[in-house]
């Protein structure tokens, strides 16, 4: 048995999973939060899109660190890696190796969602990083911010572009909280998409082989479980849109037929009219000075900034202000 520490049980999430369906359900239009995409099959999908051709994130924040990692162990000393949604913790490793390696790593916190994933990640990051003692939390990154132990100073890392699915509001509140539960002198390391042509972000989000239109679709899959819904998911098209005024890819699926959705363990019913777009995922992409002024607006003194070579990804270091 590996030992975790749960801030957030079972009975936790299907409760988030109600409220969040009751408020998406009910707006107009209708929403859903990304984060309910990520069951085992969802997380399964997810690691296929990072291998096609089309979604060009994963790889060119990889080609970062592989280049940097040493230069970001040298710039913190971190004796304790954070890791927010932890998931595969695979470019995390690049970060490990030039900690360990610059013999300033200590202790290994990875914060995740699914208990399943952690507890894997967990058991490879004792055996691979001994003597390190590693912390698995079951958490959720918008709540559980103050609770993350290790030895200052700490490198929370948060990778993937991930920060891209919240609206501006949102990503404003993770960034001063996140920086709240720091001391002054403690490093967030941020992976941002970056904006670029329309072309080359739609291909990303909606690629040839339709992995992303499962992926999309899988949220169905999920409330179908979870709650009993009646969600006949064949019905529903994969879109994804570039929102040039919010720059960001919007997905969304689309109801192909006027349909009744029947939410059993809600008490709810919810109709879609024919061609309905429901908002499943915002994934925002940045414009470099507006990465460093947001990190300034939280509290955060940026040191250093890279991209990819083809200037597709940002990675920014930056310390927690006094
Ligand atoms: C894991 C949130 C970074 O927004 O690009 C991939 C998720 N959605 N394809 C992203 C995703 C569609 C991904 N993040």
């Amino acid at each position: 048995m590996t030992d975790l520490t749960v801030h957030l049980t079972r009975d936790d999430v299907v409760r988030g999973l109600r409220s969040d369906v009751l408020t998406g359900l009910t707006a107009t239009p209708k929403t859903l939060p990304p984060k309910w995409f990520y069951d085992a099959r969802g997380s399964e999908l997810f690691e296929e899109i990072t291998r096609l051709e089309e979604y060009y994130p994963t790889r060119a924040e990889r080609e970062v660190l592989t280049d940097r990692a040493g230069e970001i162990a040298g710039l913190s000393s971190a004796r304790t890696l954070v890791e927010l949604g932890s998931g595969s913790s695979e470019k995390t490793r690049l970060l490990l190796d030039a900690l360990r390696d610059r013999g300033t790593l200590r202790e290994i916190v990875a914060l995740d969602v699914s208990e399943a994933a952690l507890t894997s990640s967990v058991e490879f990051l004792r055996s691979a990083y001994a003597p390190a003692a590693v912390h698995g939390v079951v958490g959720d990154f918008t709540q559980h911010l103050a609770l993350l132990p290790g030895a200052a100073p700490r490198m929370v890392v948060f990778l993937g572009g991930t920060i891209g699915n919240f609206v501006p509001v949102e990503r404003a509140k993770f960034l001063s909280a996140l920086r709240d539960n720091l001391a002054p002198g403690e490093w967030l390391l941020l992976g941002t998409d970056l904006a670029k042509d329309r072309d080359t972000l739609v291909r990303a989000y909606d690629d040839a082989d339709g992995v992303t239109a499962e992926f999309n679709r899988n949220v169905l899959h999920v409330l179908n479980r979870e709650l009993a819904a009646d969600f006949d998911v064949a019905a529903f098209e994969h879109v994804a849109v570039w929102n040039e005024e919010e720059e960001r890819i919007e997905m969304r699926l689309r109801a192909t037929r006027a349909m009744r959705v029947r939410i059993p363990a809600m008490n709810l019913e919810v109709d879609f009219a024919e061609g309905e777009e429901m908002r499943t995922e915002v994934s925002s992409k940045f414009q470099p000075d507006r990465v460093a002024s947001e990190l300034a607006d939280a509290g955060f003194a940026l040191t250093k900034w890279w991209t990819d070579k083809l200037g597709r990804f940002g990675v920014s270091l930056s310390q927690a202000a006094e």
